[in-house]
């Protein structure tokens, strides 16, 4: 995928260089490097490269069989799994579908820019992946801003504890950077993909804009909106939809998402929908008709599809690439073969659950990384790796001495299970509260004030 990433890339600027009437040697000098990379590709895939085609190898929506036999991890928009009970081999996947590490280079560099500590999912590697953050980095030092887009398929009234994640994140690059964030919520997407009415999509979107807006985020600098009510009433935004359609064949959505002959047309389209928010010019409110400014979406890596398909499309719509960073997954409460999710309550801490609630699931359900007895577990220690109070741990508490002395006394047998447990209790449930008492104060003039469109404070 990155081969193809650089060919097509490589394309375009033969074909710049052309219209540009560059110097013949410079032109040459181009044509040679795609020639390179076409015998390149051709050996890495086995297949010719065609533009619009990404090799067909790279669905990602089947269970997948590396070189060697061994199964691999399942990772897409609809599912996670893996045999491991550490989660996901997220090292392999960064090799897999194509992105980059979030490295402790790029981990100062974004210190540096920004001027503030890094936030604990980069400090833990919690954002772990990324496309073009240091292009976004190198503008922005050139005074050149960006925005961020991020989104919610709303499928129930209820979010969880995992969905925080890319929210919580986007808030503090919100906060660090000060730029314009945009909010999708595909109620068409859910309408299209669950057995739910219309109606019941469009409901379930304003009331997760509710816990959204819990978050803390600015109103002065973000437009959330629903696909059903957005898409109807912004020609710019229907526009790219359509350009975005228009580039991409059934055969590679086939082969990005694994769609098939019977699959509806409304889902077969939609990835075009979930696309188009990362062009600039699908908010001129915002941006002023202005198509240049580039996107940054910070998401879960299960997102990632729709965004290879989008960055594949935009230079050819004659828009900048949307850059990502990536988080991991936060663990169904079971373990961390899978991530939490809303369509399964037992694996799940939803943002509406009770203390008492909290207290039960985590010490009923969370997976233990312990031994069998208190003795045996003195004796040997835990392995805080599978453990998932643990995991939960290093997403949401804050001080790192704190965390690394927790995971040094359950390794050692000194912490046992029932404690770690009371720590991850401890710290859930005034979070939560906190997040439920937010959301109270949210009112019904509040969601529609964030869900107009409108001009926000900035200057483009
Ligand atoms: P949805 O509603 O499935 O998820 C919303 C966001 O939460 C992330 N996420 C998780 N992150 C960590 N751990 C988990 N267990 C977990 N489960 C979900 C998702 O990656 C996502 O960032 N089609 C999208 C909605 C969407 C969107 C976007 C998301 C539209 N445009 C742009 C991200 C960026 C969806 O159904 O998300």
């Amino acid at each position: 995928m990155e081969l193809y990433e650089q060919l097509t890339a490589q394309g375009d600027k033969v074909r710049s260089l052309k219209t540009a009437k560059a110097d013949k040697a410079d032109v040459d000098a181009a044509i040679q490097l795609l020639l390179k990379l076409k015998v390149d590709y051709k050996e890495v895939t086995g297949q010719d490269y065609k533009a619009g085609c990404p090799p067909s190898g790279t669905a990602v929506s089947n269970d997948r069989q590396s070189e060697n036999g061994a199964e691999e991890d399942t990772v897409d928009p609809w599912n996670v799994a893996t045999n491991s009970a550490k989660g996901v081999d997220y090292d392999k996947l960064i090799v897999r579908f194509g992105s980059s590490k979030i490295d402790q280079e790029l981990v100062d560099r974004i210190e540096k820019v920004s001027g503030q500590k890094p936030h604990r999912f980069l400090r833990r590697g919690i954002f772990f992946s990324h496309r073009d953050m240091n292009q976004v980095l190198d503008a922005y030092e050139k005074q050149k801003s960006f925005y961020l887009y991020t989104g919610r398929g709303p499928s129930s009234q209820a979010m969880h504890v995992g969905h925080l994640i890319p929210f919580v994140f986007t808030k503090w690059l919100q906060d660090v950077f000060d730029i314009p964030l945009v909010i999708q919520l595909t109620d068409d997407e859910k309408y299209l993909w669950k057995d739910l009415s219309l109606e019941d999509c469009h409901r379930f979107a304003e009331e997760n804009a509710k816990d959204i807006i819990a978050c803390g985020f600015d109103v002065n600098k973000t437009f959330i909106f629903s696909d059903l009510d957005y898409m109807g009433s912004s020609p710019e935004f229907y526009r790219n939809v359509v350009k975005v359609q228009k580039h991409v064949t059934f055969n590679q959505v086939k082969g990005i998402f694994g769609f098939s002959d019977s699959d509806c047309i409304g889902k077969i389209s939609f990835p075009a929908i979930q696309a188009a928010p990362a062009f600039s010019s699908s908010f001129p409110q915002i941006f002023k008709g202005r198509k240049d400014v580039q996107c940054l979406i910070p998401c879960a890596i299960d997102q990632d599809p729709y965004f290879r398909m989008t960055r594949d499309v935009a230079p050819r719509i004659g828009y900048p690439k949307p850059a990502l960073l990536h988080s991991t997954f936060f663990p169904a409460l079971q373990g961390a073969q899978t991530k939490m999710s809303a369509s399964d309550a037992n694996s799940s801490i939803f943002l509406t659950d009770t203390p008492k609630q909290i207290k039960n699931k985590v010490n009923k359900h969370a997976f233990s990384g312990g031994k069998d007895t208190i003795e045996e577990h003195r004796e040997q220690g835990g392995n805080p790796d599978i453990d998932v109070a643990f995991m939960y741990l290093t997403f949401f508490m804050e001080d790192d001495e704190q965390l690394e002395k927790i995971r040094q006394d359950y390794t050692s047998g000194t912490l046992l299970t029932g404690e770690l447990k009371k720590m991850l209790i401890e710290t859930l449930q005034p979070m939560i509260t906190a997040h439920q008492e937010n959301r109270k104060n949210v009112t019904d003039e509040m969601v529609k004030q964030f869900m107009t469109p409108r001009p926000l404070n900035f200057n483009f």
